[in-house]
């Protein structure tokens, strides 16, 4: 695996690729790779010749409270899982590549980015958008792939490529899941022992408001209480839990069939968010 950290290499790399004629699939990451993030790997692999992969822990998507210091750096580690896994190019740009001053330009993609997690974390989405705009920009790939366990994020990036046009096929990967069904993420780290037993009951409960869903028995406003009371008595503060439709992540109607319930809850130091996407038959 090569590793290049400007610009310059960065597009002599890639247009060497390009020459031979091989098309480029881009996973980009903050690192603390984990089983979810080789998932996104493999898929790459198959989707393009060349997989190129970027590690920037990206400042403009932390809130003025979230401590980016403080998220984990394993450089060496990440390395090794991507070149077992078949990573052709690793990209690490730095602050000033990714933010040249004047640094004026941002992306807002509108509505979707202020609902569930956005209304939690205000300006997050827009940080997402403008720095991955930015990297495919920069890697012009044919595919790029994004895990659905962020589905909103992966929501947002689709919505931003197909409203600008971008020439990208954006692939979305399921969630990787521990045998308990707790999804892979890097903020699994922060759960105590104890915590880790716990934590699977947000997947649980996603998936029986899922299947009231699905019998249409109950309203969604019951489901939605329900699934609530159901992490508060499981140790979960949930910061929301939103009944949705796949299209625009706004509230889902009766006639909506394709769903996504959406949740975040926080768990010890840990913030946990995972979804589950269905159809209603009618
Ligand atoms: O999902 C992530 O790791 C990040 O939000 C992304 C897409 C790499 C942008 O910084």
């Amino acid at each position: 695996m090569k590793v290049v950290e400007n610009l310059i290499d960065l597009r002599c790399e890639l247009n060497a690729v390009r020459a031979q004629g091989k098309t480029i699939a881009f996973v980009p990451t903050m690192g603390n790779l984990h089983e979810g993030h080789l998932k996104l790997i493999k898929r790459a692999r198959e989707s393009a010749d060349v997989v190129v992969s970027s590690i920037f822990i990206n400042p403009t998507q932390f809130g003025e409270n979230e401590d980016i210091g403080a998220y984990p750096k394993t450089l060496e580690a990440d390395k090794k899982h991507l070149i077992a896994d078949g990573c052709g190019l690793l990209y690490l740009p730095n602050n000033e590549i990714m933010y040249p001053e004047p640094d004026l330009t941002r992306v807002e993609v509108s509505n979707i980015t202020t609902l569930h997690c956005g209304s939690s974390r205000p300006g997050h989405f827009v940080g997402v958008a403008t720095v991955v705009l930015k990297l495919f920009n920069q890697v012009q790939p044919n595919t790029a792939v994004f895990g659905l366990k962020d589905f909103q994020q992966f929501t947002v990036i689709k919505t931003m490529v197909e409203n600008l046009f971008l020439p990208i096929e954006i692939i979305g990967v399921d969630t990787g899941r521990a045998e308990d069904g707790l999804a892979h993420s890097s903020r699994n780290n922060y759960l105590t022992a104890e915590e880790r037993e716990v934590a699977p009951t947000l997947y649980a409960t996603l998936q029986q408001a899922a299947e009231d869903c699905k019998s249409q028995t109950k309203s969604h406003a019951l489901i939605t209480r329900e699934a609530k009371e159901a992490l508060h008595a499981a140790g979960l503060t949930p910061d929301y839990f939103n009944i949705s439709n796949q299209h625009d992540l706004e509230p889902a109607t009766e006639h909506d069939t394709k769903l996504v319930i959406l949740a975040a809850a926080y768990l010890g130091k840990a913030r946990l968010i995972d979804n589950i996407a269905f159809e209603v038959l009618g």
